[in-house]
């Protein structure tokens, strides 16, 4: 089993991904010691995660002498709201969090994406710890300092880079996550494997079910590369968007309400492929090789609307330059680049018989 350590190496801010069985048992020790002050540490959580986890945190806080207060959301991508933000304002005016308080997102990618920016806004920026508690957060959303918030035109168009001090990942915490949220989880797994590591995805695509933690180990450690080499988003790290370019559209299109975030770009991935190869810039047979992977996953990898009615969403998108967007396709599995691409050079691919 591949647990342990990894680092993000940045310039300022760097930080280590602690995973292991049982880490969340000592989580208070890490809150101590990395608050500057005696005030109260914030555990920003959500009603399942605290209904099935919370036990086990407050006992560790509570062993470490933290004096913590945990502030439950109700669960949904809905609350990844400028409402859900001021909520989170108004419990940390409560809280008196100071300059020197810490934060802990403890939760999926909605806590950690909403803790993580009232936690690079309030004060103008205080510490905070990730503890992701599904699939997804815990090989993606949690490292890499990306938070935000969603607004009614669009998907985290309203956010900040802020890097965590520390991402602590109990993949334990796994067991009570519903399947649905394992499969929405195992798609950006796939999607690593896509861009970065063909083992990566023959282990995500192998007909046993692969070793959870060799996969959230590998997963962060792609991710850790990227980050590292590209904190910004300037670069390669846009290739961790494959797929989001339609799936943050499907999202959008659908209210944020229908689909998981990685079932979207699931949908996402295998249009990108297909319009790659209708195209002759992504080798036959690619498509086909991402859509038996995820259905070995369990995962649906046709997106059951039109993708043509996706444009007008696709222009929203924070990769839309004028007339068009910055696509990331596949050369080849465990390779990928970014091309622009207008509207209207999608909408032929689209319309093309290539696509299903
Ligand atoms: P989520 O946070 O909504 O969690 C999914 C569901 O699982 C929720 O109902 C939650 O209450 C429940 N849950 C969480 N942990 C559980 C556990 N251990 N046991 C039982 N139930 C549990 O969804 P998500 O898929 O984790 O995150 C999706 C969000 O992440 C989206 O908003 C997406 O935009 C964001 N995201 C951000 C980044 C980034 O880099 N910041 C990357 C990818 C995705
Ligand atoms: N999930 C995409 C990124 O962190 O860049």
């Amino acid at each position: 089993m591949n647990c342990g350590r990894l680092s993000v190496s940045l310039e300022e801010n760097g930080y280590d991904i602690l995973i292991a069985d049982g880490l969340l048992d000592g989580i208070g020790d890490l809150a101590g010691r990395l608050r500057s002050d005696g005030s109260t540490v914030a555990v920003v959580t959500d009603d399942n995660v605290w209904r099935e986890h919370g036990e086990r945190l407050s006992a560790s806080m509570s062993r470490a002498d933290v004096v913590f207060e945990p502030i439950i959301l109700s669960p949904g991508e809905e609350n990844k709201s400028i409402q859900g933000l001021a909520s989170l304002y108004d419990e940390f005016a409560r809280l008196a969090l100071t300059r020197g308080s810490l934060a802990v997102a403890f939760g999926g990618g909605v806590v950690g994406d909403l803790c993580g920016f009232a936690a690079a806004t309030w004060m103008r920026g205080i510490r905070y710890i990730q503890v992701p508690t599904t699939l997804l957060a815990q090989i993606d959303s949690s490292v890499g300092g990306k938070t935000a918030v969603n607004i009614p035109r669009g998907k985290n168009l309203a956010g900040a880079f802020h890097q965590p001090s520390l991402v602590v990942i109990d993949p334990v915490t796994l067991e009570t996550l519903p399947p649905r949220e394992m499969r929405s989880g195992m798609a950006e797994a796939v999607k690593y494997g896509a861009i970065r590591g063909a083992p990566l995805f023959d282990l995500t695509a192998s007909p046993l079910e692969p070793c959870l933690s060799d996969v959230i180990y590998e997963c962060c450690r792609v991710k850790c590369e990227i980050v590292s080499a590209d904190e910004l988003d300037r670069g390669e790290r846009m290739l961790l968007n494959f797929g989001h370019t339609f799936g943050h559209a499907i999202e959008r299109e659908s209210n944020f309400g229908k689909y998981r975030h990685g079932e979207a770009v699931a949908f996402g991935m295998t249009l990108a492929a297909d319009i790659g190869e209708r195209l002759g810039l992504t080798s036959p047979g690619v498509a086909d090789a991402l859509r038996r992977a995820l259905a070995s996953r369990g995962i649906q990898a046709e997106y059951p609307g039109s993708a043509e009615d996706l444009l007008p969403a696709l222009a929203a998108d924070k990769k839309s330059v004028g007339g068009g967007v910055r696509m990331v396709l596949l050369r080849n599995i465990g390779t990928a680049f970014i091309r622009s691409m207008s509207f209207s050079e999608i909408s032929l691919a689209l319309e093309s018989a290539a696509v299903r």
